[in-house]
């Protein structure tokens, strides 16, 4: 019992994380890992506290036999080796129902204030007349966000408890019609979770494009500068790691994997 966590460094724990595509399937994931990981998501930043993320944890073969047919077929492999699946979707229910109750809490417990021109009288008569009538595709982009929030919190939470994560996509009304979603519910990403069959070091950081093409200052398009040497610091700490590369000891380890799991092997960088 317990999480066993052996208290990875908060700068590892962003640089470790990787979405992980191989899963020992005969190794469960504790309970309190996924209620941990479920935590991590459930104290994410919410807008407006709405709290409109769900989870629906998915662990039963059935489910898994069901997700063959309506995940992307490249997400098959994932979502059959993990012993968990994670079920993102929101409801925006929380959100027409649920900002009237939690506007005026977070209020009335001082995170908003009216030193920032908040009052009760305002969220009553202004911004909740506002927000609760916004058409439900507004809703359904601000909430996916929010979604995001979470997943990256679990993401990180399942790292920082030694276990490999991944999202993956699927057919959204299938999805929830197969987990009984109701109307307001809308499915956003799954996500894969269970013990890594492979290395967060064989896996290796992936590609990203560079700091000043993302990355911009005062302007979009206006290149922000990224200090050497606070990179050579990130590298350090091991927010940043080496590239991953398609080296003969990456192609082995692939390939041991695959064919543990009785999955198609690749003999190059070409396939
Ligand atoms: C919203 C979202 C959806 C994703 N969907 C899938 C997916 O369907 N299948 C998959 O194998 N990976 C999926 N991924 C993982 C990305 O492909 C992965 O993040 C990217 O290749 C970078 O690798 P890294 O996460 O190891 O840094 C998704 C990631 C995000 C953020």
């Amino acid at each position: 019992m317990g999480l066993d966590y052996q208290g990875k460094d908060f700068m590892n724990v962003i640089g470790d994380r990787r979405s992980c595509r191989f899963y020992d399937p005969n190794r469960p994931v504790e309970p309190e890992k996924i209620q941990a990981i479920c935590q991590a998501a459930r104290t994410a930043s919410h807008m407006g506290n709405a709290n409109a993320v769900t989870i629906t944890i998915v662990s039963k073969q059935e489910t898994k036999d069901a997700f063959t047919k309506i995940v992307s077929s490249f997400n098959i492999p994932m979502a059959q080796m993990a012993p968990v699946s994670l079920v993102f979707a929101l409801d925006r229910k929380w959100w027409f129902e649920g900002l009237p109750e939690m506007l005026p809490k977070i209020f009335k417990l001082g995170a908003i204030n009216p030193s920032h021109g908040w009052s009760l009288d305002n969220i009553e008569n202004s911004t909740l007349p506002r927000l609760t009538t916004f058409p439900d595709p507004v809703v359904s982009y601000m909430l996916s966000c929010e979604t995001g929030m979470a997943m990256a919190q679990a993401q990180l939470m399942a790292t920082a408890l030694g276990l490999g994560c991944c999202a993956y996509a699927g057919v959204p009304p299938k999805i929830g019609e197969l987990l009984g979603f109701p109307e307001t519910a809308q499915f956003v990403w799954a996500m894969a979770i269970g013990y890594p069959g492979e290395t967060v070091e064989s896996m290796g950081m992936r590609p990203r494009r560079a700091y000043g093409d993302i990355i911009y200052q005062e302007k979009f398009g206006t290149p922000a500068i990224a200090d050497p040497a606070v990179d050579e610091e990130l590298t350090k700490l091991g927010v940043l790691q080496p590239e991953s590369a398609l080296t003969p000891e990456r192609l082995a380890a692939i390939n041991a994997a695959a064919e543990q799991m009785g999955l198609p092997t690749r003999t190059d960088e070409n396939g």
